[in-house]
């Protein structure tokens, strides 16, 4: 352990077993606990802190709390040459996505696609964990989710959708895929957090307060906006289409909120497309021609005030290579919690995501 300021440098195999156990304590088994933590330490080693070990303490109380499945009865029911449901159960989610993803990757490589819905599920965490998981199988992998309504609808004074995120991946000849994984706010409800414990300003693009006015005030949030106005408003919908109403489930604002009712299952869902390039062209070809166009936008001219153009999603992989080596920086009150006896801090329950 190495510390610089408020940070705790942690190797990954540390961290995935303070996660692990922390997990297990809370009444999680160990196969779950064990992919849960595979998929926070996947996360905090991208830099994608906001879904990496800080989600931990949430998660425990969820658990404890009666909010997962613990023996969740799962069924993958083909409903086609190339489409499945699997259903979670409510289990913890992490888990419950990456089993339907072991099911339709073989499915698409059977069929050319595979589109699998997964019903019923709580947070699954950073989707760019099951895209890449694809791409390493020489597969195209898309993957959407939906979440708490935090967003206000374009143009509106009240929340509808979630934050509904969209990851894609594609394998190259050389190197790790290409794996791109965004949120469709601005911001994620993380940095409003962050900035809120710093008492910092946070511009005026990310959020709108009660009256659905853009606020500076990381205190007044009451709504996220989306990514390009109509644009991500649309793309959120498309999102909750595919992944709610796709799939029989809770859809806009009738999905339920991470913190409200803990000791629920929250019935989300989640949608894979996976694609076999063979099915389409030489996947030698495809693989090189993703290569070609990584060294053509390594070549390209940076703007002033950029040091070097990355292609889409590229710091996360270049934190992964560096974070995976030398030890992976945590919020030292994160590591505090995480090696402490406290399972977790009976914090979230009853509350509206966004109080203080
Ligand atoms: P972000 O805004 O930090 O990054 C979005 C994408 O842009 C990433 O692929 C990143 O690598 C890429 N990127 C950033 N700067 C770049 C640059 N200079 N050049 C090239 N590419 C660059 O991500 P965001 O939107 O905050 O999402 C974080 C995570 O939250 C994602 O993993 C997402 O799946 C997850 N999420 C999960 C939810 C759930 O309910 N399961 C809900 C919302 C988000």
């Amino acid at each position: 352990m190495n510390m610089k300021e408020n940070t705790v440098i942690v190797p990954s195999s540390d961290l995935h077993q303070l996660i692990k156990d922390k997990l297990e304590k809370a009444g999680l088994y160990t196969e779950q606990a064990q992919e849960v933590a595979n998929h926070l330490v996947f996360a905090d080693s991208c830099g994608i802190h906001s879904h990496g070990a800080v989600r931990v303490d949430y998660y425990a109380e969820q658990i404890a709390k009666g909010g997962v499945t613990l023996d969740p009865q799962t069924d993958f029911e083909v409903t086609g040459p190339s489409t499945a449901i699997f259903h979670g159960d409510n289990g913890v989610g992490q888990y419950i996505a990456n089993n339907a993803l072991a099911e339709a990757i073989p499915l698409a490589k059977e069929s050319g696609v595979a589109v699998v819905g997964i019903s019923k599920m709580s947070h699954s965490g950073a989707l760019s964990y099951y895209v890449k998981k694809a791409a390493e199988q020489d597969l195209i992998g898309i993957s959407m989710c939906q979440s708490d309504p935090m967003v206000v609808a374009f143009g509106g004074t009240e929340n509808y959708y979630g934050t509904n995120p969209i990851a894609f991946a594609a394998p190259r000849k050389t190197g790790a895929p290409v794996v791109f994984d965004m949120a469709t706010t601005v911001q994620a409800w993380g940095k409003i957090l962050d900035a809120r414990s710093k008492n910092l300003k946070i511009p005026n693009t990310w959020a709108v307060d009660k009256d659905g006015k853009p606020t500076t005030d990381p205190h007044a949030v009451n709504g996220l906006l989306p990514i390009a106005g109509p644009k991500g408003y649309g793309l959120m919908m498309m999102v909750d289409v595919l992944s709610g109403i796709l799939l029989g489930l809770p859809f806009g604002k009738h999905v339920t909120s991470m913190y409200d009712k803990i000791s629920e299952g929250r019935d989300l869902g989640q949608l894979f497309i996976l694609i076999d390039p063979k099915r389409f062209t030489d996947l030698d070809l495809f693989k090189e021609k993703m290569d070609q166009v990584v060294s053509e936008l390594h070549e390209t001219k940076p703007a002033d005030g950029f040091e070097q153009v990355y292609y889409p999603g590229e710091l996360s992989q270049l934190n992964y290579e560096k974070y995976q080596k030398e030890g992976i920086p945590i919020e030292k009150s994160i590591y505090d919690y995480l090696t402490s006896e406290t399972v977790h801090f009976d914090q979230y329950g009853g509350k509206s995501a966004f109080a203080d």
